[in-house]
């Protein structure tokens, strides 16, 4: 069959078609989206939804056919999961993709995929990665509580399947499995058609702010099924208290500096500002107390 759009190389043997938008071969009048130079049903399953975890084997996928057919159906996968992530990077103007097979073995994430599972070999429409995270979120009185909520870490519709309901579908369908509420959901700095999705689909449009890059809605400290808060930590001897937690997409900066909204001065490599969500300060309140300067020492992961 032969591919719309540009071939790109990505490993040996393996190569990806960016298709471009409009019906072609196989997709039908919906457009297009990501093709692969094979059949996604073996390597995803056959469902609409395939999900990976760190074990990079989607549930629905079957056994069988060897050691060797199990090797060449995981390199795919791999394939995928790469191509996404590049793409999703790409979307967001981030340098380095925030997706990776490699990440998602190394992390207690899951990646929830949509596809279009026509003939002769499918296509992948979006992805959306949630995973939770050690988090130290100021509540809506400004104190510090540590939670570990679900965080919404990645998240791409291709360019051509964009505002046609992709997105809410894959996001529901993940809230669903994960028996979770909007509102109870972290986002790692969302980008604005973030922002506007969560705003037009879950009401998400009051942010708490915060001084990592992560945003929290209202509703997320309501007290009927609020998740696990605890006071913050006294330090202990053997550890310096990580004040702040490691955003998925920090390892994207190339230098240290301090968590925004205190980096705001020298700009950030990865994207532009969260400023809308800067706490408007009220001249009578007492101000928050200024997060210590980050060192290297302490960047470590705090999140699963
Ligand atoms: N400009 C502004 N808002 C947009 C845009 C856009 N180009 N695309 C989607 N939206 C928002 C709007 O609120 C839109 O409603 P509207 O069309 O009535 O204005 C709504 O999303 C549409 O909802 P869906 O069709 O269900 O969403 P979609 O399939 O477009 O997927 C997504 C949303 C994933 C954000 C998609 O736009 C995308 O891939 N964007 C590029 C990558 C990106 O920014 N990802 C989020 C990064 S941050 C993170 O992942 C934590």
């Amino acid at each position: 069959m032969p591919l719309r759009g540009a071939w790109l190389r990505c490993r040996p043997g393996a190569a990806v078609a960016v298709a471009a938008a409009g019906p072609g071969p196989g997709l039908g009048a919906q457009g297009s989206a990501m093709e692969f130079p094979f059949d996604l049903a073996p390597v995803l399953g056959p469902e609409r939804f395939c999900v990976v975890d760190q074990h990079l084997r989607p549930a629905g996928r079957g056994g069988g056919g060897g050691a060797e057919r199990e090797q060449q159906l995981e390199q795919r996968l791999r394939t995928v999961i790469d191509e996404l992530g590049k793409a999703s990077a790409k979307a967001q103007g981030l340098s380095t993709p925030v997706t990776s097979a490699a990440r998602m073995e190394s992390n207690r994430h899951v990646l929830y995929m949509l596809r279009d599972t026509r003939p002769p070999r499918g296509a992948v429409l979006g992805f959306l990665k949630v995973g939770y995270k050690k988090l130290f979120l100021l509540d809506q009185d400004g104190s510090h509580v540590e939670v570990e909520p679900l965080c919404v870490l990645d998240f791409y519709v291709h360019e051509s399947q964009q505002r046609r309901g992709l997105g809410r579908e894959l996001f529901r369908e993940m809230l669903q499995r994960e028996r979770m509420a909007p509102q109870r959901l972290a986002v790692d700095r969302p980008s604005p058609k973030l922002l506007g999705f969560l705003d037009k689909h879950f009401g998400l449009c009051r942010p708490i702010p915060q001084v990592n890059n992560f945003v929290i809605f209202e509703g997320f400290f309501s007290t009927r099924t609020a998740p696990a808060r605890r006071p913050f930590p006294r330090p202990r001897p053997e550890e310096p208290i990580k004040p702040y937690s490691l955003s998925e997409r920090d390892f994207l900066r190339e230098e240290l500096e301090p968590p925004w909204p205190f980096n705001l001065s020298r700009g950030s490599p990865v994207r532009g500002s969260l400023r809308p969500f800067l706490p408007r300060r009220d001249p009578t309140a007492p101000t928050a107390p200024e997060p210590p300067p980050r060192r290297a020492s302490s960047l470590g992961r705090v999140g699963r």
